[in-house]
């Protein structure tokens, strides 16, 4: 694999970032996934435009302009021949060569690293067919979860005990109500009604939601942004979740309670077909 780091294009085992890197040692940067179907990035312009929010909120330099980093996705997805895939990035606040919880000085510059991964059937995935099985744990992550970082130790051990319980997810709980998944927003449908979280600092403010509550809103589809807790969901006749790297996945059972008929509901699979439609 063609890996970019600083300005250039390596392959993977010759890219380095140093050890000092504040991304390595304090999760100190951010980052974005965009998918790619067919070759074509899927929403670039919304991942760079909430990766300039990211680094905003942290002070953290841009690595450089929209522009250049679109290039840098496309070059990557061709000097990989990625067909189906995703692209990720990272951008950290660099190193000024110690350990120190101070910022480094202003003008020290940012760590940009982008890499492709392959993965063919992404958007004919059979999971998506079958339906994922999540189940509730309590979401216990920083207050600022609206900021893209890579400070992803607890969804990454959620995801986990997920495997552990035979599940596929984690679905976070806080006072009872849904925020999100690991890495997905998390919706249900009642009585036809689509029902998610409003944004907030509370939750990631997903590029592909935006897109399906848009497509949603387009099919007539009724959709409410507002809080819901676990025991509504469980109740619910069907959920799903929304990211770039699985598009709209339904959500066939919580906690070990199936939802309606514990397949795939009408309004999951309806909104996946119309998204990918739009996408590819
Ligand atoms: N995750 N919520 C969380 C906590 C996420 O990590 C993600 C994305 C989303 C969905 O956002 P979007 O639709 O913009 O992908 C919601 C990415 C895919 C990841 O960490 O791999």
């Amino acid at each position: 694999r063609t890996v970019y780091v600083n300005g250039e294009y390596l392959p993977e085992g010759e890219a380095k970032v140093s050890v000092f890197d504040r991304g390595f040692l304090m999760a100190d940067a951010v980052y974005e996934v965009t998918s790619v179907l067919g070759g074509k990035l899927i929403d670039f312009e919304g991942h760079a435009v909430r990766l300039k929010r990211s680094l905003d909120e942290l002070d953290m330099a841009e690595p450089c302009s929209k522009d250049a980093l679109l290039e840098i996705h496309r070059k990557l997805v061709e000097l990989n021949g990625i067909d189906e895939g995703l692209v990720y990035l990272q951008v950290t606040r660099g190193s000024d060569g110690d350990r120190d919880f101070v910022f480094p000085a202003e003008d020290t510059p940012p760590t940009l690293v982008l890499f492709t991964q392959s993965k063919p059937g992404l958007a004919d995935n059979p999971a998506a067919k079958k339906g994922a099985k999540v189940i509730s744990i309590e979401d216990i992550r920083w207050g600022r979860r609206d900021i893209k970082t890579v400070q992803l130790l607890y969804p990454s051990m959620g995801k986990m005990m997920a495997k552990k319980a035979g599940a596929d997810d984690a679905w976070m709980v806080e006072d009872g109500h849904v925020t999100e998944g690991t890495s997905n927003n998390a919706y249900i449908v009642k009585g036809g009604k689509i029902v998610t979280r409003p944004l907030s600092n509370g939750i990631l403010h997903g590029i592909t939601r935006k897109a399906v509550l848009r497509l949603a809103q387009e099919a007539q589809m009724e959709v409410e942004e507002r809080l819901f807790t676990i025991d509504e969901a469980k109740q619910a006749d069907e959920a799903f979740t929304t990211s770039a790297s699985a598009f709209v996945m339904p959500v066939v059972e919580i906690d070990g309670v199936a939802l309606g008929a514990g397949t795939p509901g009408p309004v999951a699979t309806r909104l996946r077909e119309i998204y990918l439609d739009e996408a590819r």
